[in-house]
């Protein structure tokens, strides 16, 4: 088996990144709390330094592009050593509620807008962060494969899709190089259908929460008091029978990465990076401390005997309750 330390390729494409991202949506500190501008920046440098190349951004992340600004602050002298990533198709209401719109005249005001946040003449890869009930996929996909075209962007993927003839329509008009949904040790939908057709095609997958947003880190305690701001409380996982069963199974996680001098964490990811079409797990972070630890899961390769014990446990959790939440 090939190193998971190796690059990986984006697609049919000349780009290659670490199979470890920095997700860069908990620096915005729309949804986490105790989020400062100087943890995000050094939390960028850290991510950087420790030898993640793949960063993950939006145009909504941060009610001002934030998220896509301070990237190009932390990380602007190093351009050309990263692959950076973001998305278009979906905006900030003024009541603050995300909505989606992916109309042609919007994501070319987008990407312009992302280009210029980012300081930076090309977009490597990007996203239609979510589809656009109101505008048919054909023709969101008409406007990124302009963007294409043009030389603004490098490549272009899918989020959030749940429906393989959107995937369809959308890899008619413009090629698809990567899908991003969620995935991770107990949210595997996308195994089902969405995952062979991306392997079927060529498609690199670039997962989001491969830490089940913080869970699987296992730093969360049974009786975590939840801060009124933080946003992870809406989700059934963390709440009552399913909170209670999802840290019975982290109890079962907790012999495999300390026989290995390891932390769940680690685990979580270096398990996630190491399924069968996965490219790169996308891993949110708001402290140096927090990217240095997932970054460290490069290069573990896990062994059949730890495979197996991870497979018994998930197996014995069963299915856990699911909703996808586009940041
Ligand atoms: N396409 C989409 O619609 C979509 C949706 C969601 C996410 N994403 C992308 O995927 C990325 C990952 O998702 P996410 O950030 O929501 O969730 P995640 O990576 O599953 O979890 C991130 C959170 O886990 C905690 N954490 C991270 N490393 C840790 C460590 N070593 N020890 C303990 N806790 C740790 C931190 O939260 P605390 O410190 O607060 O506990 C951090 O904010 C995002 O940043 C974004 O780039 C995309």
């Amino acid at each position: 088996m090939t190193s998971t330390n190796n690059l990986r390729r984006i697609g049919q494409t000349d780009l290659f990144v670490t199979p470890v991202a920095m997700g860069c949506w908990p620096i915005t500190g729309i949804t986490s709390v105790n989020v400062t501008k100087a943890d995000s920046l050094a939390t960028l440098q850290a991510a950087a330094d420790a030898g993640i190349n793949f960063f993950d951004s939006a145009y909504i992340y941060g009610y001002e592009g934030e998220s896509e600004r301070m990237i190009a602050e932390a990380l602007g002298h190093r351009r050309s050593e990263l692959v950076i990533a973001t998305k278009c198709g979906l905006e900030w209401g003024p009541d603050k509620k995300q909505r989606r719109d992916a109309r042609p005249e919007t994501i070319r005001r987008q990407c312009d807008e992302s280009l210029q946040r980012l300081k930076t003449d090309v977009i490597d890869l990007y996203y239609l962060h979510a589809p656009d009930p109101d505008t048919p996929v054909a023709e969101s996909a008409g406007a990124i494969r302009e963007l294409l075209d043009a030389g603004k962007i490098r490549a272009a993927g899918v989020s959030n899709f749940t429906q393989i003839e959107h995937y369809e329509q959308f890899h008619a008009v413009c090629p698809i190089s990567a899908d991003q949904p969620h995935y991770n040790m107990l949210q595997r939908e996308i195994e089902q259908e969405r995952l062979p057709w991306c392997r079927a095609h060529g498609v690199s997958v670039m997962v989001y929460w491969p830490l089940m947003k913080g869970f699987l880190a296992g730093k969360l305690t049974r009786d975590h008091q939840w801060d009124p701001k933080d946003g992870r409380q809406k989700y059934p996982v963390f709440v009552g029978e399913e909170w209670t069963k999802t840290h019975d199974f982290l109890d079962k996680l907790r012999p495999i990465a300390a026989n290995a001098g390891r932390t769940l964490a680690q685990l979580a990811v270096a398990w996630t990076v190491q399924q069968p079409g996965i490219t790169a797990a996308l891993c949110g972070a708001k402290r140096p401390e927090q990217i240095r630890e997932t970054a460290a899961a490069m290069d573990w390769i896990l062994s059949d005997a730890e495979l197996a014990a991870v497979r018994k446990a998930i197996d014995e959790r069963g299915e856990v309750l699911s909703r996808a939440a586009v940041t």
